[in-house]
């Protein structure tokens, strides 16, 4: 049965009329536009996904709907402010961190939960973090040395 959520989406609030148990990716994707959120694996494997809710990545294929309401669900789409990319967002562009770019915004989300939370990470920790993301053309050295200095 459709419910109707409540959510802060990336700073306004909205409300989705749907089923509670729809994933949070295909709820983005389809009834809000927002297409920068990808679908990797559908398995909660991979981060192409990766939202943050409540400022935690979080793998919006495996999370339902209805259990972000009342939530702030904050998606890449959110992240440049008044035209001005993200520190995160500008680090990728400098470190040539898209090849394909698919995997990008599921590593930029959880990338920037990381600079807020931990701002002196070491290498290690980003690893492990990072690590948690899978790209198929495997630029991690780049992506890598993007963290480090949006983290650092
Ligand atoms: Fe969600 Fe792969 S699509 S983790």
């Amino acid at each position: 049965a459709e419910e109707t959520i409540e959510l802060q989406i990336n700073g306004q609030r909205q409300s989705a009329d749907t089923d509670p148990d729809r994933p949070l990716l295909d709820v983005l994707r389809e009834d809000f536009h927002l297409t920068g959120t990808k679908f990797g694996c559908g398995e909660g494997e991979c981060g192409a996904c990766t939202v943050l809710v409540d400022g935690v990545p979080t793998r919006s294929c495996i999370t339902s709907v209805g259990e972000v309401g009342g939530t702030e669900v904050q998606t890449i789409e959110g992240l440049a402010q008044a035209g001005q990319l993200h520190g995160v967002q500008q680090a990728f562009l400098d470190h040539q961190a898209m090849q394909c770019g698919y995997c990008v915004p599921g590593h930029i989300m959880t990338a920037v939960a990381l600079a807020k939370e931990r701002p002196n990470a070491s290498r290690d920790e980003i690893v492990a973090e990072m690590s948690q993301h899978i790209c198929r053309c495997c630029n991690y050295e780049n992506i890598l040395a993007a963290v480090q200095q949006a983290v650092q």
